[in-house]
């Protein structure tokens, strides 16, 4: 992943982001950190960036050209758009998702400003989003974007060494950190809790929740009450768990936010694929829902009626119908066609432009998440993987190649892949598509008998 850091210091990103596990990952290539001297494109003979306000005030502006044109060399050399991130106590706040979220970028330009800050035109012009690391004002963006490439970077593939460590957070984000110990086993007189030192794994996991628990009770009790919020809402999804689990494994795996929830009734959102998952079987709940999802490009509701409803308040364009396939148990498939490995990134970019002009992947406006692909002699045959939701699918065969069980390999490889990272594998079959169906029973996936029905293609002039 690359960060171009758009700042009036240079050195501070560089020395600030040299040391430790980031200096590491740069000396690794897992990460390029790249800074642009926003005065080296400053017109004047003093190399000045800054004047004063118009309407007086106190201090300076950064201009609009000296920072226009730093980004646009950096927009010119990515050759596409990227994101740019405005560093600024008036922004949304940054937090863990959001981390998640932009660590699935190739590419995130940051722009730091200085002073009093940067001429509003410019940044009307190229920032994406404005962001804040806490209520606090800083004398200038960089120590704010160093926090977040630290938070991004420890998410992308190769930059811990341990990646579980990256995963299981997720898994407990509302709940904070239990308390460690290392050697002495007494120090100061203290003991290390006794529970830890039999090597009783149970007990000690019991041990480091009850702890776990305790501290977010404590210290952040306004955590532990969105901990008990999401605990019972899993506890009422779960007796419908097969038409439930997109909304249940969104909230195991720490995808999605609440937004309202009530009984079995709820409203999430996955900001990482910008999907709201919706479910109301009284009405009155469904009404709720319209007003929080301001601007949605694509919803998966669970309901007919909720779905004619959302459709006809927020203005969506499309409504395709959907089985949702579910792989309840624990062991991991036998996959029989052995040579599936990840593609290459020019091999996605072709799988994805393949899909997008076969019809054979209806979700193809839905960006995928891991892809994996089936090769004999070393050509790429067919692919299978998982979207940004998570759910399974992407899966495709060359037509030389079908009917021998490649499809099945694809699907049970990548149905292993994340019963080992702990998940609940899913997928969605298009209605009516019983090929796909027999695909989904033969690999031991159970197929609701319930519908969902995905919104998308939104008249953005009426959804906003
Ligand atoms: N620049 C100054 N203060 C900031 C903050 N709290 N967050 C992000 N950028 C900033």
């Amino acid at each position: 992943m690359k960060f171009h850091i758009l700042t009036l210091f240079p050195e501070m990103i560089q020395s600030g982001l040299s040391e430790s596990v980031i200096g590491r990952a740069r000396e690794n290539g897992s990460i390029v950190v790249e800074t642009v001297n926003i005065r080296d494109f400053s017109l004047e003979k003093h190399r000045k960036v800054d004047d004063y306000p118009y309407g007086g005030g106190a201090g300076l502006l950064m201009q609009a050209q000296p920072v226009y044109d730093a980004w646009k060399s950096v927009r010119e050399a990515a050759k596409k758009a990227l994101r740019t991130v405005y560093m600024t106590p008036q922004g949304k706040p940054f937090c863990q998702s959001m981390a998640g979220e932009l660590a699935k970028e190739e590419e995130l330009i940051f722009l730091c400003g200085h002073y009093e800050g940067i001429d509003d035109r410019v940044l009307e012009e190229i920032v994406t989003d404005y962001v804040s690391i806490g209520d606090y004002v800083l004398t200038g963006g960089e120590l704010a974007a160093m926090v977040m490439v630290d938070a991004i970077a420890r998410l992308v593939p190769g930059v811990l060494h341990n990646e579980a460590s990256a995963e299981t957070e997720s898994f407990h984000r509302y709940l904070l950190e239990y308390p460690q110990y290392s050697r002495p086993e007494i120090w100061h007189g203290k003991s290390v809790p006794e529970v830890l030192l039999r090597g009783d794994h149970k007990k000690t996991a019991e041990w480091r929740r009850e702890k776990s628990l305790a501290l977010t009770r404590e210290r952040r009790p306004d955590l532990y009450e969105r901990y008990l919020e999401q605990e019972a809402l899993i506890a009422a999804l779960t007796p419908g768990k097969r038409r439930n689990i997109h909304m249940m494994e969104s909230l195991a795996r720490g995808r999605g936010e609440i937004l309202f929830t009530q009984g079995e009734n709820a409203l999430l959102y996955d900001g990482s694929c910008d999907l709201y998952l919706c479910s109301a079987r009284e009405e009155a709940c469904g009404r709720k829902m319209p007003a929080l999802m301001n601007g949605a490009e694509r919803a998966l509701v669970s309901q007919k009626e909720l779905a004619d409803m959302l459709r006809e308040a927020l203005g969506f364009g499309r409504v395709r119908e959907y089985k949702q396939a579910c792989y309840t148990r624990k062991t991991p498939l036998r996959v029989r066609y052995k040579d599936i490995r990840p593609l290459s990134g020019e091999e996605r970019l072709h799988a994805e432009k393949l899909q997008e002009g076969s019809g054979d992947c209806p979700e193809a406006d839905m960006k995928t998440d891991a892809l994996y692909g089936a090769y004999e002699n070393d050509r790429l045959i067919g692919y299978g993987g998982w979207y940004a939701d998570g759910s399974l699918g992407c899966l495709f065969v060359e037509k030389e190649f079908r009917g021998k069980g490649i499809g099945a390999s694809l699907e049970a490889f990548c149905i292993n892949r994340q019963l080992e990272a702990g998940f609940v594998p899913y997928g969605r079959v298009p209605a009516g598509n019983t090929a796909a169906m027999k695909l989904q029973e033969r690999l031991g996936l159970y197929v609701s008998a319930e519908s969902v029905w995905l919104l998308d293609a939104p008249d953005t002039a009426r959804n906003k």
